[in-house]
């Protein structure tokens, strides 16, 4: 598997100029959708080559101005850059890289949840249950028992040792933990009872969250800033903590020390639950969306500004929903619906929107890169790069494979191996030869004497995959093929490929070319060009091989314009 080596590396290097740029500017990564072209760590993406660009597996952009970003390669090695805050990068130097950094300590596990605080501190799960945590640790959200900031990974251990944790969720300053048996921790800020512990004593080390919870299943954890949910295994919502906006949905808004069950979501069964900065979002298995806590941004959808201190159901007027996103450091909130509509409301690019707004994204990740401020990742991004070839791609690997084709063309002694119906479907000059004397088992293959090789490998490629790379001093010979055959799309491709190479020496050659086949505009451009370089021109060899009219044709079209005033 292919590394980022040095140079994929160094292509990198002006991303978080970008990110702070996109940030000052609109914030608008694709592999999986306009994420690509809309987030910053997408724009630095652009700087990279499709190959390099194809080790990236998934990524996550974080901090307090999301100028921090972490990706993960194909083979499983986790980079990190952006700015230092908290020792947040891991990278055990304390410094800011806009190059990406290996952390070793990471390679080779395999990620399956991340999280970031507000320190920022950060928390991540292995495929083997694994948690290391690393960054701001004020109030131990690191959880192991001290208040000195991680400068690398370290595991976290002490009451989760021989658990395995599958999902991570951080709060501003708490952080949480799901063991695959349903068990939740939490440890670390605790002065509104987030960490469910009963007091609101910092917890230093993880600890489980039981009271009620202690007989139920956790299958999903969320954060708001100071506040806690779980979804249970049978749909049932608890929330603990902050509830000073009404975001436990409790119908008050007391803050609470221990889980309380959100009794106003009886008799439905909740699959997803996410939390924004002070409010909360959860999508029923029916499709359905409820909303509370914090309004001040519109952030809930109801149409108003109110705060909800229980869940009111929002999107009543919509199409089933079966996706909802939200972040504990953003007041945005985003759905997507059956038929893959996205909308987004609350904070949006500093404005408030009270209604889930149609836009014409196609995931909700879209949503935070262009309109949350800041625009971090709801979760962590996956690009999974699937096997499956668009008709293009596919068509594009079978030129001149000779397993697959039908037919081969013989220039200047070499074969080019085709097949009769791309060819047919993609030119006329085929399709009228295939039709009419064409005999099937006449020919397997046809002899080109008129066109070099190099010239007609390009033409058939083109008819493979719409691009044409060729030097100047070739692209004429494909010009006089393209100019035969009609192929007037080809003809403008040539003509811009001998524009950007002409040179003094050449330009002569390329005017008498365009005079030759017959392009205009490569003509008037070409002309324009000597003009331009007149004593240069007359100086190359060129000039004085040139066939007598084209030369009389020139001068009498160049004192035309001036260029022998004097
Ligand atoms: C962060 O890195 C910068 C250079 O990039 C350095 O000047 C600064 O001291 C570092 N801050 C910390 C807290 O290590
Ligand atoms: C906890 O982590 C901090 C930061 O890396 C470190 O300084 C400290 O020694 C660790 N303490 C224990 C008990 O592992
Ligand atoms: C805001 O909208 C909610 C949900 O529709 C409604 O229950 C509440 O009365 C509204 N508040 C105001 C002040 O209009
Ligand atoms: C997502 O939207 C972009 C344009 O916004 C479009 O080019 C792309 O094909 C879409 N992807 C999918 C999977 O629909």
């Amino acid at each position: 598997m292919k590394k980022p080596d040095g140079g994929a590396v160094a292509k990198c290097s002006s991303a978080l100029i970008v990110i702070s740029w996109f940030l000052v500017v609109l914030q608008s990564w694709s592999l999986s959708c306009l994420w690509v072209e809309a987030h910053p760590l997408c724009r630095c993406t652009h700087l990279m080559t499709p190959q390099e660009l194809s080790v990236i597996r998934r990524a996550f952009v974080f901090g307090t101005f999301a100028n921090e970003a972490i990706f993960i390669t194909t083979d499983d090695e986790v980079y990190v850059f952006g700015l230092n805050c908290s020792n947040c990068l891991g990278t055990g130097d304390s410094l800011s890289t806009i190059v990406p950094k290996k952390l070793d300590f990471l390679s080779g596990r395999k990620v399956v949840s991340l999280s970031y605080g507000s320190g920022p501190h950060i928390l991540l799960a292995t495929e083997d249950g694994e948690l290391f945590a690393w960054g701001h640790n004020g109030y131990s959200q690191l959880g192991n028992g001290t208040t000195n900031q991680g400068v690398v990974p370290i595991l976290v251990s002490a009451s989760l040792l021989n658990k395995k944790v599958i999902e991570v969720a951080c709060g501003s300053h708490h952080s949480m933990a799901l063991t695959d048996s349903g068990e939740v921790y939490a440890w670390g800020y605790n002065n509104c009872g987030q960490v469910g512990s009963g007091s609101t004593a910092n917890q230093p080390t993880p600890r489980r969250v039981s009271s009620c919870l202690q007989n139920k299943v956790a299958v999903s954890i969320v954060c708001g800033q100071t506040s806690s949910l779980v979804v249970v295994d049978n749909g049932e919502v608890y929330g603990w903590g902050y509830n000073g906006n009404g975001q436990l949905g409790l119908g008050n808004n007391g803050n609470q020390l221990t889980p309380c069950r959100i009794a106003a979501l009886q008799g439905l069964c909740v699959q997803q639950i996410v939390s924004g900065y002070a409010h909360s979002l959860a999508l029923t298995d029916e499709g359905l969306l409820y909303a509370w806590g914090a309004n001040t941004y519109g952030q809930l959808g109801t149409g108003n500004k109110s705060n909800q201190l229980s869940p009111v159901q929002i999107m009543t007027d919509k199409e089933r929903v079966v996706e909802i996103a939200a972040c504990h450091s953003t007041h945005t909130s985003a759905a997507k619906s059956q038929s893959g509509q996205v909308y987004m409301w609350g904070q949006c690019r500093g404005q408030s929107i009270v209604l889930p707004h149609l836009t014409h994204f196609n995931c909700t990740d879209d949503v935070f890169a262009c309109f949350a401020t800041p625009s971090v990742m709801w979760r962590l991004l996956s690009m999974e790069h699937d096997d499956f070839l668009t008709v293009a791609q596919s068509l594009k690997k079978e030129f001149d494979n000779p397993e697959t084709a039908d037919l081969k063309f013989c220039v200047d002694g070499k074969y080019i191996f085709v097949h009769k119906a791309v060819l047919k479907i993609r030119c006329e000059h085929f399709q009228s030869m295939f039709q009419s004397h064409w005999n099937e088992d006449m020919k397997e293959v046809i002899e080109i004497d008129q066109f070099s090789y190099p010239v007609y490998r390009s033409f058939l490629e083109f008819l493979y995959t719409d691009q044409v790379e060729l030097p100047p001093e070739d692209a004429i010979g494909l010009l006089d093929l393209a100019t035969s055959y009609c192929e007037n799309r080809l003809k403008r491709l040539c003509q811009n490929i001998i524009k950007r190479g002409i040179t003094v020496e050449n330009a002569f050659s390329l005017l008498s070319a365009a005079v030759r086949y017959d392009a205009e505009d490569l003509e008037e451009f070409c002309f324009r060009f000597c003009i331009h370089h007149l004593t240069e021109v007359t100086q190359t060899a060129a000039f004085w091989q040139i066939d007598g009219n084209l030369l009389k044709d020139f001068i009498s079209r160049a004192s035309r314009c001036g260029a022998f005033k004097n």
